[in-house]
Order: C-alpha cells, then sequence, then structure tokens
C-alpha cells in the first residue's frame, strides 16, 4: 500500500486571519510558538519549528522576505524566495498555518512607524548595516502583534538580532517569550545560513575559517588566555589565512551588552562577520573562561 506524503501545512497571507488562528488557539488554552523567517528554509530554521513543536501546542512559521532591513545596496532583489520548497520541508513537520503576507499586507500605502532600535542594536551589524535593525525590530513588533504567540523562536547565529528583539521585547511590555535556540552547523562547522546558497565552492571553502576562528578563541580561552586584545588579532589571522576577502569585525564581548571586553573574567561571545567573495556572512561563539583554567 502506497503512503500518502504528509501534507504541506496551509499558507495565510492576512494579518486578520493569522491573528484569528493564533487568537482561537489560545482561547482553547494552547500554547502558541511562533517562528519568524525569511524563508529559504535550512535545517536551522527547522530546528526552532522542532523546538517550538516541543513547547508549544501550536506552531506558527511566518516567511516574509521584509524590505526594511536591507540596505540600498544590500541583496533584497536576490534574496532567495523559495515558498513551494519551504512549505515541502515543513510538511509533516506539525506546523498549524505558514502566514506569508505580500509587502502590502505588512506596509500598506501611508505606512510610517518605525521602531527605535535599542542600544544593543548601535555597534557591530548597526554599525556594517546602518538601518538594518529598524527594519528588524519594526516587522518582528508587526509579527508579534499580527500573531501574538506565547514564545518566538530565534536562532543563536543572529547573536546581536536576538539581543535587539529581547531588549524591544522587554522595553516595550511586549507578553511573549523570546526561546533562542542553538545554531545548527554544516558537518564541518560552516553555520547553517540561507546566504550559504550564493557561495561557489572556493568561497564555501574559504567561508570555513568562520568557525575555524571561533573554535580557536575558545582553544585559547580553554588554555587560560584572558587577554581579548591577543585572541581578536589571532581570530584575524585566521580568517585572513582562511581567505576571507573581508573582515568587518571580529571581536570578543559581553554577551548582555554587546560591548568589547578587554579582558575574558566570565562568559564572553567571539562575534565575526567576514565576506567570502560578496557573500556577508554572520557567526559567533559563547566562549566561558572556567576559574580554575
Ligand atoms: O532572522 C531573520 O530571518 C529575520 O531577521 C527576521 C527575524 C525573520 C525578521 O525579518
Amino acid at each position: 500500500m502506497s503512503q500518502m506524503p504528509p501534507s504541506t501545512p496551509p499558507v495565510v497571507s492576512t494579518i486578520a486571519a493569522i491573528r484569528e488562528i493564533v487568537v482561537r488557539a489560545k482561547a482553547a488554552g494552547r500554547r502558541v510558538g511562533l517562528v519568524p523567517t525569511m524563508g529559504a528554509l535550512h535545517a536551522g530554521h527547522l530546528s526552532l519549528v522542532e523546538a517550538s513543536r516541543r513547547e508549544c501546542g501550536l506552531t506558527v512559521v511566518t516567511i516574509f522576505v521584509n524590505p526594511t532591513q536591507f540596505g540600498p545596496h544590500e541583496d533584497f532583489a536576490k534574496y532567495p524566495r523559495t515558498l513551494e520548497a519551504d512549505l515541502e520541508k515543513l510538511a509533516g513537520m506539525g506546523v498549524e498555518a505558514v502566514f506569508a503576507p505580500t509587502s502590502q499586507q505588512m506596509y500598506p500605502e501611508g505606512f510610517s512607524t518605525y521602531v527605535d532600535p535599542p542600544e544593543v542594536a548601535r555597534p557591530w551589524e548597526g554599525v556594517a548595516r546602518p538601518g538594518h535593525f529598524r527594519g528588524v525590530t519594526t516587522v518582528v513588533l508587526k509579527l508579534f502583534n499580527a500573531a501574538p504567540a506565547d514564545a518566538a523562536y530565534f536562532g543563536h547565529k543572529d547573536y546581536q538580532q536576538s539581543a535587539v528583539i529581547r531588549r524591544m521585547v522587554e522595553d516595550f511590555n511586549v507578553p511573549i517569550e523570546i526561546r533562542v535556540m542553538p545554531t545548527v552547523r554544516e558537518p564541518d562547522g560552516l553555520a547553517m545560513s540561507s546566504r550559504n546558497v550564493y557561495l561557489s565552492l572556493d568561497e564555501r571553502r574559504r567561508a570555513l575559517s568562520l568557525f575555524q576562528s571561533l573554535k580557536l578563541a575558545e582553544q585559547l580561552v580553554g588554555q587560560g588566555e584572558r587577554d581579548a586584545a591577543l585572541i581578536r588579532r589571532r581570530m584575524c589571522q585566521t580568517l585572513e589565512a582562511g581567505g576571507v576577502d573581508s573582515i568587518d569585525y571580529a571581536t570578543i564581548v559581553d554577551p548582555e551588552n554587546l560591548a568589547e571586553l578587554n579582558r575574558i573574567e566570565g562568559p564572553a561571545i567571539a562575534l565575526i562577520a567576514a565576506r567570502a567573495g560578496k557573500t556577508r556572512l554572520i557567526d559567533n561563539l559563547l566562549l566561558t573562561a572556567s576559574e580554575e583554567a
């Protein structure tokens, strides 16, 4: 007997429709999990869906390539849009609905209110991508209002983004729990990203130096090195030797406020943004300085 393939989740495109699904589920006592994405789904996104399925009674995925978070010279036009393939990947995962609005639905004629992002949005990505977090916070707040879930799931790979969203939710008293889930990596360590599809084979090989550089930072801290400037230099050397084409930053920061550290006395985040070819990649790793090292 042939088995039916699992069916793809229903797609809704209006704010009214997704809100009704969420509000009804909550009224029925179900915890609702929201997984905001820009599509081009990979194993990292699917791990967020799995986390939501574990922790919530109903899971909604959003797919929207948000124009306001891309700079004028960034990849908005060429960003992969793969709705059919995304739905296939979600088939059988227990997703109640996919919210895939049009730009017109999210930013209708006359739209003119934006979130002024918190302090933690200023350094790093804030410098390299002016306006990016204004677009991210604005769309995320809109998604939280459209689909007023109990919890929302984000990836650790976009570390600064999750810090910015956590702060916004706290500052604006948004009643939603922010869950940040571990980065999913390819077997060789490359962090999963929708932008990895841009990489040629050679760029893909060179992009690995981001992970190598983060692992070096981890190893140095594990050996007792506490001088963050020295570790930063070694991270940059590893990136350069690995053949990245440019480095926006390779740094060690405080996990809460993302301020650059001089010494590593407790938890710290090694944070990198670099280009392989024209593709800009970001990655990070939590470093823990153990007492005895
Ligand atoms: O991380 C992303 O994919 C996007 O920045 C997000 C959170 C879906 C907002 O557009």
